[in-house]
């Protein structure tokens, strides 16, 4: 499983699950791969990505050239949000995830994916960890809503509703579209960090697009190994912190007593519609 990376196999973690990123044993090769998605997606990102997503590489300096050492950018989120990038091997179990989210931690993978697969990853690398979602940490909004999400991630273990939060993630943190002024915008990081999926998400006229509701969202499946055929239109950050701020045991006990689920290419009357996707990509007609 996962890329083999020699300084990561050489550790043995922490408790928490945590390696030392050792920034000086980053090979060249592994820079460039940086310095090469870094510049492909800057130029994709140009009025696609939100605002704030922009702003947050700036603040943290993160085109600086090649990867971003957590020395040098650590003391500068903390200064912003309270927020640190963590390492950590590959991936780590939920309650560890949670736990460190709860803490204000972002627990990102060290390796990076190779010069031959930049479009191709079988788990999330430190390209996609530091790249897609870090930027967003710089927002105080965004930054309270991750926190919350770990600490609501730990409670709905203990219910037993993590397949239904994941869906929340998986809608907004991942793959969150927000309507503003000038149009539609991505802050979601498995967008930011996708070539593909940066024009798609926004211009294909292939996937529904409807605005957020939280208990359509958990109601509703995703695919990880394709383009998405639904994506969830915030229409600002505090929104999305407002619509959690809840406690989600009443929702989860409805979500429990109808376990009805809705098809990811079908739309409900309730649905704010902003797009009828033709879901072509999917059926590739
Ligand atoms: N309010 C949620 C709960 O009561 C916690 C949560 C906050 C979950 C933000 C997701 C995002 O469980
Ligand atoms: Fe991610």
């Amino acid at each position: 499983m996962g890329i083999s990376d020699p300084v990561i196999d050489e550790q043995t973690p922490a408790a928490d699950f945590t390696i030392e990123q050792r920034w000086e044993r980053y090979t060249d090769e592994e820079h460039q791969v940086w310095d090469t998605l870094y510049h492909r997606q800057i130029e994709m990102l140009q009025n696609r990505a939100v605002e704030e997503f922009h702003a947050g590489l700036g603040l943290l300096d993160l085109g600086a050239g090649g990867i971003p050492d957590l020395n040098v950018i650590n003391p500068k989120l903390r200064e912003l949000t309270g927020w640190t990038v963590v390492m950590v091997p590959h991936l780590v179990p939920d309650e560890v995830f949670f736990e460190h989210l709860a803490n204000r931690r972002f627990p990102s993978g060290r390796f990076i994916r190779k010069p031959d697969q930049l479009d191709y990853l079988e788990e999330p690398d430190i390209f996609h960890d530091i790249f897609g979602h870090v930027p967003m940490l710089t927002l105080p909004v965004f930054a309270d809503y991750m926190q919350a999400y770990g600490q609501g991630g730990l409670r709905a273990q203990s219910l037993g509703r993590l397949k239904e939060l994941a869906r929340l993630y998986w809608y907004t943190v991942e793959f969150g579209l927000i309507q503003r002024p000038e149009g539609l915008r991505i802050y979601g990081a498995g967008i930011v960090s996708s070539a593909g999926e940066t024009p798609f998400s926004l211009e294909s006229d292939s996937p529904n697009r409807i605005g957020f509701d939280l208990e359509r969202v958990m109601r509703t499946d995703y695919k990880i190994d394709d383009f998405q055929q639904l994506y969830i239109v915030i229409e600002s950050f505090q929104q999305l912190l407002d619509a959690t701020q809840q406690d989600f045991t009443p929702l989860y006990q409805a979500l429990s007593a109808d376990t009805s689920r809705y098809s990811l290419t079908d739309l409900q009357s309730t649905d704010t519609v902003l797009q009828r996707g033709t879901q072509s990509h999917a059926t590739g007609r």
